[in-house]
């Protein structure tokens, strides 16, 4: 299994914090955001693992968390000129995911459940983690039927189709760097990520998991705020970088 972290990204929404740098670098309590999810993909056993970040903050990453040999892992970068959507993480990554299954988090999501469990198991198909929100017009939305069966996935649907939102956290079999590759843009001009869990979805190889615990999305400054006391008041014990 590779691991892909997606910390990209201008984040207009955290400005003027984020005019000199990163949201994934901003602090998350003790620590900079990206450690959070880092932690999920380290905690899992996940050795190999690609950053893709934006030009102008490559060299803080670089300095920041270097070789990966200090956390006992391997990273290695990826510089996206321009945010082309979660999709593209799939495009870029393609040598470096070889012939394996990956996993990718976005930067700034932050989970209190470990999924050691859901990437060592993992064995072909799609897996998607969904959460119950009281805003999910805000993400990727999975409509289910009566039987708890997915049957629809939405990216920002205006119209209500369901409360539960698809968190940022992903796992696919090799075969979505194939998919990312023959996606077009969508009308926000991005290679959707819903569009790839629509193609597994469609072949009933999408399998979807609940989120149990606290999950945060931490791209607005309400949410940061969220982030930075759920890192203090629940997640110091359970991080093991
Ligand atoms: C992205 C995805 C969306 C997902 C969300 C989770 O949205 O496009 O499907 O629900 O991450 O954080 P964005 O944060 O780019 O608006």
């Amino acid at each position: 299994m590779r691991g892909i972290i997606l910390s990209g990204g201008s984040a207009t929404r955290l400005r003027p914090c984020t005019k000199v740098t990163s949201k994934q670098l901003l602090p998350v309590y003790n620590r900079p955001m990206i450690y959070y999810p880092l932690n999920t993909l380290i905690k899992a056993g996940i050795k190999e693992i690609l950053i893709i970040v934006s030009p102008e903050r490559a060299g803080d990453y670089l300095n920041l968390l270097g070789s990966g040999r200090e956390f006992g892992v391997q990273f290695t970068y990826e510089v996206q000129d321009k945010p082309r959507g979660l999709a593209d993480a799939f495009i870029m990554g393609e040598n470096f995911i070889d012939n394996e299954n990956v996993t990718m988090i976005l930067g700034d999501n932050i989970f209190e459940d470990d999924f050691s469990e859901a990437i060592n198991s993992f064995k072909s198909g799609g897996m998607v983690f969904v959460k119950k929100v009281h805003d999910p017009e805000r993400f990727g939305v999975v409509k289910f039927d009566d039987n708890k069966k997915a049957i629809e996935i939405k990216e920002k649907p205006q119209e209500w189709i369901s409360d539960y939102a698809s968190t940022g956290l992903y796992i696919f079999d090799n075969r979505c760097v194939e998919i990312a590759k023959s996606l077009e843009s969508s009308e926000r001009g991005e290679l959707e990520i819903v569009d790839i869990q629509r193609f597994y979805l469609e072949k009933g190889e999408l399998e979807v998991a609940m989120v149990e615990n606290e999950w945060i999305d931490a791209g607005t400054f309400d949410s940061l705020l969220e982030a930075q006391n759920l890192a203090k008041d629940k997640l110091q014990d359970k991080l093991v970088i």
